[in-house]
């Protein structure tokens, strides 16, 4: 099992980040199993940037799935209240560098379409491949579109 403090800083997180609208924020039951089952890997980031330890604050959490060479960022969030702060490029920058030394090529995610994450996402070389219709529903039924973005680790 997860460290369960890893995992109570992620459900904070997870909880504040999340716009209930979209339904897009997992269950703990969810995360431990992708992380016991899944063979997911987690990263967290503390407000000053560094990597929290046991009991400290957590601002932000990056979610990823290995499979061979490519890697599936399945969640990625920062608390509202450490927003524009540079902590999500940072921990994307880290998620990035830590997954190209154990030898992924390429990252892929899908994001809900007009998410502003996308700014963050190209500016580190993410680029929109595919569009997945209706793919995401919100709580009031309405049907998303989600936007498929690969980056290439080179
Ligand atoms: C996406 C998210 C993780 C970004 O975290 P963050 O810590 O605010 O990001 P940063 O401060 O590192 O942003 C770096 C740059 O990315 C771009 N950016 C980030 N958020 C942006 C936004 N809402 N609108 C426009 N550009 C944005 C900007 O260029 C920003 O630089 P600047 O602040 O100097 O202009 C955060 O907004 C979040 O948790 N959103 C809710 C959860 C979510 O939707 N996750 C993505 C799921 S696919």
């Amino acid at each position: 099992m997860p460290p369960q403090d890893d995992v109570d800083k992620i459900m904070a997180i997870m909880v504040a980040a999340f716009d209930p609208a979209y339904g897009e924020a997992w269950t703990r039951g969810q995360i431990e199993s992708a992380l016991v089952i899944g063979h997911c890997q987690y990263w967290l980031i503390a407000p000053d940037g560094t990597v929290p330890d046991e009991g400290d604050e957590a601002a932000g959490f990056a979610l990823l799935r290995r499979t061979l060479d490519e890697a599936e960022l399945l969640l990625f969030a920062v608390s509202p209240q450490w927003r524009r702060c540079g902590l999500g490029a940072r921990l994307l920058e880290r998620m990035m560098g830590d997954t190209k030394v154990e030898g992924t090529t390429r990252v892929m995610l899908e994001m809900r379409q007009g998410n502003p994450a996308q700014y963050l996402y190209q500016s580190y070389g993410f680029a929109a491949v595919g569009i997945r219709p209706k793919y995401y529903r919100g709580i009031d039924g309405e049907r998303i579109d989600a936007v498929t973005f690969t980056c290439p680790l080179g």
